[in-house]
């Protein structure tokens, strides 16, 4: 396990919930120093922390606090650290915490936390109160911080005073979970969610699941599809396991049937087993699952969490991150659906094995998007590993999600809802949208249609002189290089109708996601049509007329 290395792990939780003890354990276990704030506090100014509050103010005491902290998110030398009651309440301090480390919250029965208050007796906030009003004051106190008990990372439950050492040890499991942790998702309405990439991950979720705190009380639900459950038959089962043995839906697989039909068979199905809005679902598939059963999530009774379980390259690095979950209408694509964001994202790479060729290229055509429209040197990476990538060096691809996940966080984190930054994601989308609408969906894995959208984009961008013919070759050479389809002939007037109806497509206007050079793109509005069907020309054949 690296976690130990260089990590701070931080502990909060309501009074009696075990964050001293537990915390002690854990440091014990890991031979690390233990650090308690409050007694730290107490010990550097010679005053109990009521004297503190009572001589000096509150404010004065969270100063001492926040600057504590700081001291201790700095140390390279990685600690267990219990804190006090409102120190999340600072959001200075939070982000010191989620930048050093690992937050868990502990937690505990109500009537558990009642009675351990109740045997120490020496709470200033419960002195005196009949078991009555100590249990609905616990309760009353844990409505109002649990805002901040959100922030945590993880949550584990303590009830059970008994088994330190099974605590510890679950503690000890969520560390090493832990340790495939890429990074987190923050979108500017407050969401905030893991991203884990790694091996065996979907058969060990059962301790994700309980760490996010969406167990015991939750029921589940694996939502996948016909290739996945018999291709990934081995980690399916592993999942419903990991998940208390609960149902599977499975549904055709396949764009088409990322539709409105399969999204009423998954509500008839959780409706007649009375699946409650205290269910969760697993997504267990590629975007299309994604996306189908993620827009389920966020309408089956107004809204029930999900985690999603990407098994394709291209619902790794794209489809799962972000929180745009829809259905296809026969009007358009993803023309039904909502902005939800999951709890979690799971990207076990040991699904990709099964993955077939032309999907794992789909996906990769994403991440050189990535590269196009964000990062230069990411582009450049790319290009000086092409051995890597054809022999799919899991080294290498875990390096590539990653970084495209980060990036595909960064502008979510931003704009979350579309209204500016995210519309660059959609580079080369508009012309790929409009191949698979003209091939009804079925001769083209998305991002296929997306690389050959991507050529377009670059000649367009060509046309436009918005950048130089050589960062055109350098794409085509890049796209060339990794194995993704270069031809496609379209009748433009064919093409043209069909861009049309996309989602990007704003009213009266067309607007295109072109690049200025590698690693930034802009967006262009209503550009002549004579330039766009031109730029149809990058992925003809060369046998048929206009310039490649
Ligand atoms: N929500 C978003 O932000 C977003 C972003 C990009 C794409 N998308 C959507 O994602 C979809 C494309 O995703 P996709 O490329 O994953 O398509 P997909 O889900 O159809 O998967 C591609 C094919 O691979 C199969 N498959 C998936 N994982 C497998 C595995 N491990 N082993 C064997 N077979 C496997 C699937 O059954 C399917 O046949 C499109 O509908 C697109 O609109 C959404």
């Amino acid at each position: 396990m690296n976690f130990n290395q260089n990590r701070h792990i931080y502990f909060t939780g309501f009074m009696a919930s075990g964050k001293t003890r537990v915390g002690r354990a854990l440091a014990k276990r890991l031979e690390r120093d233990f650090i308690d704030t409050d007694q730290l506090i107490s010990e550097r100014t010679g005053k109990t922390i009521t004297e503190i509050f009572q001589e000096e103010g509150e404010a004065v005491f969270r100063k001492m606090e926040y600057d504590l902290i700081h001291e201790i998110a700095e140390d390279p030398v990685p600690k267990i650290i219990s804190l006090g009651g409102g120190s999340l309440t600072q959001s200075a301090v939070v982000t010191a915490i989620h930048k050093s480390g690992l937050l868990i919250r502990l937690w505990a029965e109500e009537n558990v936390l009642s009675e351990r208050i109740a045997r120490k007796n020496t709470r200033p906030l419960m002195i005196g109160l009949s078991p009555e009003e100590r249990l609905e004051k616990i309760r009353t106190m844990l409505a109002e911080r649990e805002v901040y008990y959100k922030l945590a990372d993880f949550s584990v439950e303590t009830s059970d005073a008994s088994s330190e050492e099974h605590i510890t040890e679950h503690i000890m499991q969520l560390l090493r979970f832990w340790d495939t942790h890429a990074l987190n998702v923050e979108t500017k309405s407050g969401e905030r969610y893991p991203i884990f990439i790694g091996h065996q991950l979907a058969d060990t979720a059962g301790v994700l699941l309980e760490g996010l705190r969406i167990s015991p009380s939750h029921s589940f639900l694996v939502c996948t599809d016909s290739n996945v459950a018999k291709a990934q038959a081995n980690k399916l089962t592993q999942l419903r396991y990991q998940a208390g043995g609960c149902p599977v839906f499975k549904f055709r697989a396949g764009e088409v049937n990322k539709s409105l039909s399969s999204l009423n068979q998954l509500y008839t199905f959780m409706l007649r087993r009375r699946f409650t809005r205290k269910t969760c679902l697993l997504q267990f598939g590629g975007g299309v699952v994604g996306d189908m059963a993620g827009f389920g999530a966020a309408t089956y009774q107004r809204g029930i969490p999900f985690i999603q379980i990407p098994t394709s390259l291209l619902s790794m690095v794209d489809s799962s991150v972000g929180g745009k979950v829809a259905v296809n209408h026969p009007e358009g694509k993803n023309m039904i659906g909502a902005f939800y964001q999951p709890r979690a994202v799971i990207c076990d790479l040991d699904a990709l094995a099964t993955l077939p060729e032309s999907e794992y290229l789909s996906g990769l055509a994403e991440i050189v998007k990535y590269g196009v429209i964000y990062d230069a040197e990411f582009f450049a990476l790319m290009e000086e590993n092409i051995s890597a990538i054809r022999a799919k060096d899991s080294g290498f691809l875990t390096q590539l999600i990653r970084r495209s996940c980060e990036i595909k966080a960064e502008v979510v984190g931003i704009d979350e809802k579309e209204t500016g930054l995210r519309a660059i994601l959609n580079y080369g989308h508009t012309f790929g949208h409009a191949i698979e609408k003209i091939t009804n969906y079925n001769r083209f894995s998305h991002g296929i249609a997306v690389g050959l959208g991507m050529r377009v984009a670059g000649r367009l961008a060509v046309l436009c002189e918005l950048w130089s013919k050589e960062d055109e070759r350098r794409v085509q050479k890049l796209l060339d290089a990794i194995g993704l389809p270069a031809i496609f002939d379209v009748d433009t007037e064919e093409a043209w109708n069909a861009m049309g109806v996309d989602k990007k497509a704003e009213k009266n206007s067309r607007v295109y996601i072109l690049p200025t050079r590698i690693g930034a793109v802009r967006k262009i509005p209503n550009i002549e049509k004579e330039l766009v069907d031109k730029a149809w020309d990058a992925i003809r054949n060369p046998s048929n007329p206009g310039e490649r």
